[in-house]
């Protein structure tokens, strides 16, 4: 083997993103292809009583203007999910009726020849509305809050009783936390270029789920899955946003039928605010009770978030302080309250963000009110196992990550008194939190060929959303074939190959690689298995267990020499390739831990070929039921505050992550470092503004709605315990996308404290929330 897995290698598609050879969603130009430009309502509720299309149908090179009066119908059977969750009811799809639920709903596409055309010829579309009250003030509607219908009974959880261990509480706190409105702002704007050919559909989509994304379009144009084709080769980020299905490639399909032309549409920075989702605004309730020591008797955890008309998304942000520290009496309670705005969805680490930013000031406050340090108060209640679902960990290396934090931020120098620590001019604060994320895995298969010039492909329908799934795949690959990483290619983000994961809920690396780690052991064996049995070969009547691969080459074990290489014996044989597919459905997901991905549909040839490899057995045959599958981390900040202008800059962020297995580190740092980044933004500068006139969003643009830029960035120190979970896969890596952001916030908040004493309960903490 090669040892390739935790090497810091190079991006394999970085040459591709920075010489301009990547080829965006938005990049594909199919012959005779017209521009869309979408028209967006204007009113936040209400109906449409009239809309006049035709000054832009007269303006030259319009070639077709749909609204909901042309629009085909699409096909939805009743109580049927699409899989992401989207459109419950057929009348809220795209420009199926005159119903407005939201600002920025889809209320017609403008096709054109060219995009400037499309887009001055949208702007002369005249609509006429019946404006209805909207509702879109969640603090103002509390009152209409309802229990959830999805998200199952975890999101009501409880143990013990809470209640009366609060009021029998030695010590106790109660503080309410609020975040806004996040919108992702990944680089890249979604896009869709849809192209039929007579009942088959080809779509390019920005998308984090090209399975997803066949499987709806297939549904509400009443196609079998395998007429569609969806590819997603890169994408500038998603962050969540780009996981669900939105109404752009639906509407951009249907204008394709329509004109009878491929059509293209890409959505503007501004329309991103509103059609595209966001992460929901949350109202959180957290009343802690401990002993005189700080031992914990009591946790509750209540959230208000947003959902729409139109769908159900809960923001999960109890979900973690069910199992983050030891405790005999919790309540965790979500309430929605449905809103005139776009679905909220996923964005990095939903729920966990929220989350583990009121729980985690909340200790930093009761750690406070006790005079304790706020890492002994998290040591004092560690968990020892998942007490909620009692189980065990899979693994848990938290301490070690408090310890080597501490020692990395030089917490022992610091003086727990707020504001009694200066440099210059500026009053400094240090602050921590613990950071946790979900390890899930699901259900993936892939399909590796060895090819006859030693060169080998990977084909799986997952997807690299930037964060390196090509590369750490690449070494997933290229560990269990025993080549190097230059000759192996990864291909993803297509449809129609082998079903691979969702690029969500930090999920890829866990479920994808086991399948190419099996496939591609399969296809070795298989290679092995040709040598021995080859009278033509140097391993010929050799025990196939005695022989190795290594670098491209099969050899008896301790005769380096006696061998021959991958090429040599395909070309000897006569065989173009040697190929391998294999499906493992494992999921972290289920409580029971059981297996619940459906079998058979385009991938039953997998299936069954898996049935006799044995490393799809060994994988899946590991019990998992015992355990509850999480990552952990600690993060530490310094930050600095102007005392005059309130100005906070982070100076130095520290994070030790407990993510199993690294398998790239300059990878793992990136997304980390990015996460991170994030929790700066939604800590100081991020928030979606509303107009509360009409519940419009305002802060359309990215000069309006500030991210963190190089300016704000601190000194980063990065480590991870790098110990591999023996229980999530043969490979020990748990996903890394969205833990960075977790805990983060939540750090730089109580560092903001330490500095300045003031307790800023509402993000983000902006300057005037400080003088
Ligand atoms: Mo992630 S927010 O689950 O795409």
């Amino acid at each position: 083997m090669n040892d390739l897995l935790g090497k810091p290698i190079d991006r394999v598609d970085g040459k591709l993103k920075v010489s301009g050879g990547a080829t965006y969603s938005a990049e594909y130009f199919p012959k005779n292809m017209v521009y869309g430009v979408l028209v967006l309502s204007t009113i936040t509720k209400g109906r449409i009583r009239n809309i006049d299309t035709g000054q832009a149908e007269r303006v030259k090179g319009v070639v077709g203007i749909m609204t909901y009066k042309n629009a085909m119908s699409l096909h939805f059977p009743q109580g049927t999910d699409p899989g992401s969750g989207k459109y419950a009811e057929k009348g809220l799809l795209p420009l199926q009726n005159d119903r407005i639920y939201y600002d920025g709903q889809v209320i017609a596409v403008v096709l054109a020849e060219t995009f400037e055309k499309a887009e001055y010829a949208a702007k002369l579309v005249k609509v006429d509305y019946e404006t209805e009250t909207p509702v879109f003030d969640l603090n103002a509607n509390i009152s209409k809050s309802y229990i959830p219908t999805s998200g199952g009974s975890q999101l009501q959880a409880k143990r013990g009783d809470a209640d009366a261990a609060l009021q029998n509480a030695e010590v106790k706190m109660e503080q309410t936390y609020t975040t806004p409105v996040y919108h992702h702002n990944a680089m890249e704007p979604h896009a869709s270029v849809a192209e039929w050919n007579e009942d088959s559909l080809m779509v390019y989509d920005a998308t984090q789920a090209v399975g997803g994304v066949r499987s709806l379009l297939s549904t509400l144009f009443d196609l079998s899955p395998e007429k569609v084709k969806v590819t997603s080769l890169f994408i500038g980020g998603g962050f969540g946003s780009k996981g669900f299905t939105w109404p752009n490639p639906i509407v951009t399909a249907m204008a394709a039928k329509m004109v009878k032309r491929p059509v293209k549409l890409v959505l503007s920075r501004q329309q991103m605010f509103t059609t595209a989702g966001r992460r929901s605004e949350t109202i959180q309730k957290i009343e802690l009770a401990s002993d005189r020591s700080g031992k914990l008797t009591a946790i509750k955890h209540d959230t208000i978030s947003e959902s729409s008309f139109v769908d159900e998304f809960v923001e999960t942000a109890g979900l973690a302080t069910s199992m983050l520290y030891s405790c005999p009496n919790v309540e965790i309670s979500h309430r929605l309250v449905r809103l005139n705005k776009v679905t909220p969805c996923p964005t990095r680490a939903p729920g966990e963000a929220t989350g583990t930013y009121a729980i985690e000031t909340a200790m930093d406050e009761l750690a406070y009110q006790l005079k304790m340090d706020p890492i002994q108060l998290r040591l004092l209640n560690y968990a020892e196992m998942d007490e909620q679902r009692q189980k065990q960990f899979s693994a848990k290396n938290l301490k070690e990550c408090y310890q080597r934090g501490a020692a990395a931020i030089g917490w022992s120098q610091r003086n727990p008194e707020p504001g009694s620590m200066r440099e210059g001019n500026y009053i400094v604060g240090y602050g921590m939190a613990t950071a946790t994320y979900l390890a899930n895995r699901v259900a993936s298969a892939a399909k590796v060929t060895l090819y006859a010039d030693g060169h080998a492909e990977v084909l799986s329908a997952t997807q690299d959303i930037g964060t390196g799934t090509y590369t750490v795949m690449t070494q997933i690959a290229a560990e269990a074939l025993a080549l190097p990483v230059d000759r192996v290619t990864v291909k993803i983000g297509r449809s129609d190959y082998p079903t691979g994961a969702n690029s969500g809920g930090s999920q890829v690396t866990a479920s994808v690689g086991p399948p190419i780690r099996a496939a591609a052991l399969a296809v070795i064996s298989k290679l092995i298995g040709l040598a021995v049995s080859d009278t033509a070969s140097p391993l010929h009547g050799r025990k196939e267990e005695d022989i190795i691969a290594d670098n491209g080459r099969i050899y008896e074990k301790g005769h380096t020499d006696k061998g021959e290489s991958y090429a040599e014996l395909l070309k000897r044989k006569g065989l173009q390739k040697l190929e391998a597919q294999a499906k493992t459905r494992v999921s972290t997901r289920d409580p029971q831990g059981a297996n619940p991905a459906p079998t058979g549909g385009m991938d039953a040839a997998v299936e069954e070929e898996s049935k006799t490899n044995p490393a799809v057995q060994e994988d899946q045959d590991v019990d998992r039921k015992p355990y509850s599958f999480h990552s952990f981390g600690a993060q530490f900040v310094k930050v600095l505050v102007d005392p005059d202008l309130g100005m906070v800059k982070v100076d130095k962020a520290v994070a030790v992550m407990d993510i199993g297995k690294v398998l790239n580190l300059k990878t793992a740092k990136s997304q980390i470092m990015g996460g991170m980044i994030f929790a700066i933004g939604m800590a100081l500068l991020e928030g979606t503004a509303y107009d509360p006139n009409n519940g419009r969003v305002v802060t359309r643009d990215l000069a309006q709605y500030l991210v963190p830029v190089n300016a704000d960035m601190p000194q980063f120190d990065i480590q991870f315990i790098d110990k591999p979970d023996p229980y999530i896969s043969p490979i020990g890596a748990k996903g890394i996308g969205e833990i960075g952001i977790t805990g983060m916030t939540a750090a730089v908040v109580n560092a903001i404290y330490h500095a300045t004493g003031k307790r800023v309960r509402q993000l983000p903490v902006t300057l005037d929330k400080l003088i």
